[in-house]
């Protein structure tokens, strides 16, 4: 699995670099990167697009062809800037790696999605935890060129900055988990993925459509802030949404009744199924 910019995580504790500013952005400094660093790009942008081909959902594939994301290298933010703000009125900014949940809410709020600049080692290819410029800008940036997501990843932000002042944080980054990160959409040719911690996977791409243990499970709000999630291996469960719209209007009224109703209600494992769930698929126990 690939890492995630926000998984309800504190910020790692580490010295802000000099370049660093109050907004923890960064210069992506593009420059800077080294002809391996490329090349490990290029080696995970032809293998996804062999993978994605007939499993991303059609509005990923045109976000990254409209993007103009390509396997010649890591992107230039400023390249991608120009195509992203005229289309949705989205940019990308460089950070460091992790930022703080406020910091994190707000450029989100602002319509500007913080994106980590290094890329992963050749050892790591099929496994990082934290997220990279991969995951980042493969995996995010392509759904935000589609006018109902980037509103809907507009909203989440000004949420999540809602939901920091009433302690329901943790109910909210599952609703980023299960969506932005590890969504699935039901659409006329079968299950396909948007979540971006599965596009960024070779493995989770594959598992997530193709194998027999998770559960596929029909998108409820308030059965997916109940719901826990793993952080350090494939999902147990998916949550399938019909549309982008079902899913921007399922999310659009405010969150505080749902949070008071959360508050008395227990936690659901990862793995778990429900006599009220509408059920996809019911994935076998792990052997
Ligand atoms: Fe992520």
């Amino acid at each position: 699995m690939a890492g995630t910019t926000y998984a309800g995580a504190e910020a790692p504790d580490r010295n802000r670099s000099p370049s660093e500013r109050e907004d923890f952005t960064i210069t992506q400094d593009w420059d800077a990167y080294s002809r391996e660093e490329h090349e490990t790009w290029r080696l995970l942008f032809h293998r996804q697009e062999a993978v994605l081909e007939r499993r991303a959902c059609q509005e990923f594939l045109a976000g990254m062809r409209d993007l103009g994301v390509a396997a010649d290298g890591i992107p230039d933010f400023d390249r991608l800037n120009d195509v992203l703000r005229r289309t949705t009125r989205w940019s990308i900014v460089a950070v460091p790696g992790l930022v703080p949940d406020g910091i994190f809410f707000d450029h989100l709020a602002h319509r500007r999605f913080p994106s980590t600049c290094f890329i992963r080692r050749r050892d790591q290819l099929d496994y990082l935890q934290e997220p990279d410029v991969f995951h980042d800008i493969f995996g995010h940036v392509p759904m935000l060129m589609n006018p109902v997501f980037a509103d809907y990843m507009q909203a989440y932000g000004q949420g999540g900055l809602k939901a920091l002042n009433l302690g329901a944080l943790h109910h909210l980054a599952r609703l980023y988990w299960y969506t932005v990160e590890f969504g699935l959409i039901r659409t006329a040719e079968g299950l396909r993925i948007y979540g971006s911690g599965i596009v960024s996977s070779r493995g989770e791409s594959v598992y997530c459509l193709e194998d027999s243990r998770p559960n596929r499970i029909a998108f409820d709000l308030m059965r997916v802030m109940r719901t826990r999630y793993k952080i350090d291996d494939f999902q147990q469960t998916y949550f399938v949404i019909d549309s982008f719209d079902q899913l921007f209007e399922a999310t659009r009224p405010d969150f505080t009744p749902y949070y008071e109703e959360l508050a008395k209600l227990w936690d659901i494992g990862a793995g778990d199924v429900l006599p009220n769930d509408r059920v996809l698929h019911r994935g076998m126990p792990a052997a």
